[in-house]
């Protein structure tokens, strides 16, 4: 075992060494295009809620906030209040587990989520498949992307699943700057400096800078715990997962406010502020709090292709 973790970590400092922390997004990635339109097309239609009102854009708009709503925790059908802040689906397809506490494996699982959830949209495979089997478009749709003439609730699952994969956002100032294609300002290369020096790329690192492990809000100065966190305490009920999330992706973050799992930072100042000081003990500088604020703009990337034209 000792030895199996001292190989790993020389291991990862070589790799650490040759390559710079964060990866940029793939400029392109594989997806059917006739599926991921009609999952576009489903994945604003209300049709797939019990209220005909709620869809998954209402929690995750694409189009104008980033793939959040903006609120600091979601409301779903019939106006009902949740009590987590809705992540951004953009670049949600590197994330490796799904949801705050990571209950969903991938973005299949992650769908029957909110599909099913009493206040989110509140439906059943069987009223899904109704709605969508007495409608000629829909039938049609799914004709021709499936080959089906009677559509399944997996189908709809599977094509929602293909637009999400689209969701991407390449070409980033930063990832241009790390395929060595343009220069980082000043004051956005001296963030990034303070962002691995402080010690903010142990949890936020690889392709979606986040996304790819479990760590506490609070690992250094703690947090008090509220029952109603969507942490991996949830899940697990062992003590040790009290205040323990997914690590957010930081990608497109000057867009995706508010921020936390309870939206409880309205900028992009505030929430820097408090994971430099609860994860990392440090209180920093306004001037160093505007460096990293100027670097993570630069993790800003393209609409995804999928929503052009
Ligand atoms: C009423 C608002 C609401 C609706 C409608 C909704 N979501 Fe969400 N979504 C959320 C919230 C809140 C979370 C976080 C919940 C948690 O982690 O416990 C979430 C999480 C997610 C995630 C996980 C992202 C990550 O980084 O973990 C994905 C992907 C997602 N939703 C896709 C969808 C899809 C697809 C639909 C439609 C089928 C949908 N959502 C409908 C509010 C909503
Ligand atoms: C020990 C791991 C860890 C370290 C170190 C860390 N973070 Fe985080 N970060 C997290 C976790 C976990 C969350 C989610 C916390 C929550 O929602 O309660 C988070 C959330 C964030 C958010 C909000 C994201 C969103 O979408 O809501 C930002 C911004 C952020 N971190 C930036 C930073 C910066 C800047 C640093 C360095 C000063 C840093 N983090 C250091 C683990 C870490």
């Amino acid at each position: 075992m000792r030895f199996a973790i001292l190989a790993f970590l020389t291991l990862s400092a070589l790799l650490y060494a040759q390559n710079e922390p964060i990866k940029p997004i793939p400029k392109k990635i594989d997806y059917d295009r006739k599926k991921a339109e009609l999952g576009k097309l489903l994945f604003h239609d209300p049709i797939l809620s019990k209220d005909r009102k709620v869809s998954c854009a209402t929690c995750h708009d694409v189009k104008r906030k980033c793939g959040t709503d903006h609120r600091r925790v979601s409301v779903g059908v019939e106006g009902k209040k949740g009590k987590v802040n809705a992540p951004t689906v953009l670049n949600a397809v590197f994330n490796f587990r799904q949801f705050w506490n990571g209950r969903a494996k991938n973005l299949k699982e992650q769908a029957l989520g909110p599909i099913h959830n009493p206040i989110e949209m509140a439906m059943t495979e069987e009223e899904v498949e109704r709605r969508l089997n007495s409608s000629p478009m829909y039938k049609r749709l799914f004709w021709e992307a499936y080959g089906v003439r009677e559509i399944k609730f997996e189908h709809v699952i599977d094509a929602i699943v293909e637009f999400e994969k689209a969701l991407i956002t390449p070409n980033s100032k930063f990832d241009r700057y790390l395929r060595g294609e343009l220069k980082l300002s000043k004051e956005e290369m001296e963030g990034y400096e303070l962002f691995k020096r402080l010690g903010c790329i142990t949890c936020h690192n690889g392709v979606n800078v986040g996304g790819n492990s479990y760590q506490y809000f609070g690992a250094v100065v703690p947090v008090r715990w509220n029952p109603d966190n969507p942490d991996r305490y949830k899940i697990t009920h062992r003590e040790f997962d009290k205040n323990r999330y997914k690590v957010p992706t930081l990608r497109n973050i000057e867009c995706t406010y508010p921020y936390f799992h309870d939206g409880s930072a309205d900028t992009l100042e505030e929430a820097i502020s408090k994971m430099s000081y609860h994860n990392l003990g440090f209180k920093l500088k306004r001037e160093e709090v505007k460096k990293i604020v100027a670097f993570l703009k630069t993790l800003t990337g393209e609409v995804p292709e999928i929503l052009k034209k």
